[in-house]
């Protein structure tokens, strides 16, 4: 009864228009990402070949378990920015001795490996994630620190990459280091706030002050193996707990250590394979319509992301513009919120609140399907309190304290991004589909709205007003407006944490979840801000 049917027809010209839009957007992501495999490019990746060096996804690789996926996080970070794209540093969950761990490498072929503002970025909502899921994490070091000429972006914040390596270690979460080259000046922090360290012989560098700035600093001469080496580390200073012979022999015993960390979850992982869904994920290509203006129901995504395609609907036929509902997913019991028809209204805001109250007494956490165009406008929604019923569902979901997971499938404007748990709203992950879109407002909307504005201005002022220079400013904002609200775009801020094909929403989610676990999941039982009613 409570399995969804479905209406998506594969041989309708819809869908395949569809379809071809999406792998359209799919084609570009590849290409940009793409860029970030690439790292330093083709010179740097040599020169790292030659020194007979691992590069940092292959790092990555050795140290999972194998056949083991791994989740990447924020890949594109730094798309558009003047920073190479991956912002020098890969990220993300994978399975090391059957440990969830949360893995940060620098990328030592582009720029020394060095952190510009994006790779901080980067390594802070890598270290959240970390931190709220309590993820174990390892860091694969080979940096040249900060990168010196953006150095007023990043040496006073990123002081906290420190603080968080200990926060997390006092937390009871284990840290790890292991250190395949330079790790110098701040760098060498991060070896000193681990709880275990591994160095590898004849390449770790760790030190606060190599040679030259030694020699500047006190008149010494040294050289870099006396003054950081590995072997100094591991038989004099004590900073390395395990001296490895080569990078092999690093991850090796990197795994040896995680295998000793008698590391438990908080939830034990379902007891029973899950029921897979009944419709093909292929299937949600052809979903989401290329103009995001035409409504599409996200229960046929839902029917193609939740075991068995079960679901049990929660008011369904209350406030029909929100989905609400109960599934599981990968066998985790899971609350879902998905757009329907575009506008948040009193109704579904107030299901909303409810809703999320509801999975916050079970213990559930809860997915949040984006394609909303916002909370409704104009005299009879405001006379009917749209501002305290949006509130109301705002408070929900700042003050919920059940795991937030959020799916960016289609529009996600205004202050619907916020109800729908938006980045602001620290979802444990969030991810877009390459048709999502989120601004403040859609870019003809804005364009609008700056042109009517502007248009008062000059009357106020009593002076004429140049329909010419109107057009031409409304042409270029929207053009702006539209750009800047595309996943690239986004992502590339760090306003996500990646940008995934649609058919792998249920794997993304699936491993969320599990890495989710790890952390006890309690709802809030009170601790909801006051509702207006
Ligand atoms: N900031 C900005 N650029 C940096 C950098 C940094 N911290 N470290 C390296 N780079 C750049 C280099 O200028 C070089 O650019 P180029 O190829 O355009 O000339 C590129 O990154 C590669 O560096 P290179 O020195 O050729 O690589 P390497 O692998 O032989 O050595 C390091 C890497 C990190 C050991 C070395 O570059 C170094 O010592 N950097 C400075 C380290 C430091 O003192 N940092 C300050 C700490 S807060």
């Amino acid at each position: 009864m409570t399995v969804l049917a479905s209406a998506l027809d594969p041989a309708s010209p819809e869908y395949t228009a569809h379809r071809e839009a999406m792998l359209a957007k799919l084609a570009e992501l590849d290409t940009e990402q793409a860029k970030a495999l690439e790292g330093g490019g083709e010179k740097y990746v040599q020169r790292h070949r030659d020194r007979g060096k691992l590069l940092a996804r292959e790092r990555i690789e050795l140290l999972l378990d194998p056949d083991t996926p791994f989740l990447e996080l924020s890949p594109l970070a730094a798309w558009g920015s003047e920073y190479p794209v991956g912002a020098s540093m890969v990220t993300g969950i994978g399975v090391v001795e059957g440990v969830e761990c949360l893995i940060t490498a620098n990328d030592p072929t582009v720029r020394g490996g060095a952190s510009n503002p994006w790779t901080l970025k980067k390594a802070f909502r890598a270290h959240e994630i970390g931190h709220a899921n309590r993820l174990p994490s390892i860091h694969l070091v080979e940096s040249g620190g900060a990168d010196l000429p953006s150095q007023k972006e990043i040496f006073i914040p990123g002081g906290a990459l420190f603080k968080h390596l200990t926060q997390s270690s006092a937390a009871g979460i284990p840290t790890i280091a292991v250190v395949f080259g330079n790790s110098t000046a701040g760098g060498a922090y991060v070896p000193g706030m681990c709880d275990h360290v591994i160095m590898v012989k004849e390449r770790a560098k760790v030190f606060l002050g190599g040679p030259p700035l030694v020699k500047m600093a006190t008149g010494e001469e040294s050289d870099d193996e006396s003054l950081g080496g590995a072997e100094m580390h591991a038989r004099t200073s004590g900073l390395a707990d395990h001296l490895a012979q080569d990078e092999h022999d690093a991850l090796r015993q990197t795994r040896r250590v995680v295998a000793r960390l008698n590391w438990r979850k908080a939830h034990a992982d379902p007891s029973t394979p899950a029921v897979p869904p009944k419709y093909d994920a292929d299937e949600l290509l052809g979903v989401v319509p290329g103009d995001l203006r035409t409504p599409f129901d996200p229960r046929e995504v839902i029917a193609r992301v939740v075991d068995g395609s079960d679901f049990d609907e929660f008011k369904p036929l209350y406030g029909t513009s929100l989905v609400t509902g109960w599934a599981s997913l990968h066998g985790y019991p899971l609350g879902i919120l998905a757009n329907a028809q575009g506008v948040l209204f009193s109704e579904e805001s107030q299901k909303a609140a409810q809703f999320i109250q509801l999975a916050n007494q079970r213990d559930i956490p809860l997915l949040f399907l984006h394609n909303t165009t916002g909370y409704m406008v104009g005299k009879e929604y405001e006379q009917g309190g749209i501002i305290k019923h949006g509130a109301m569902m705002i408070n929900a979901v700042s003050n919920s304290r059940v795991p937030h997971l959020s799916v960016l499938m289609g529009a996600s404007y205004g202050a619907g991004h916020y109800g729908m748990c938006g980045r602001a709203y620290d979802p444990r992950f969030l991810f877009a589909w390459p048709s999502a879109k989120s601004a403040v407002m859609g870019p003809q909307q804005l364009a609008g709205v700056l042109s009517i504005v502007a248009r008062q201005s000059a009357a106020a002022k009593g002076k004429p007003y140049d329909e010419d220079a109107d057009a031409a400013l409304r042409a270029m904002v929207e053009q702006q407006i539209e750009s800047e609200s595309l996943p690239m775009f986004l992502s590339g801020r760090l306003y996500d944490d990646g940008v995934i094909d649609p058919r792998d929403t249920r794997t993304v989610l699936g491993i969320c979840l599990s890495a989710i676990h790890t952390a006890p999941v309690e709802g809030a039982r009170g601790g909801f801000g006051v509702f207006r009613m």
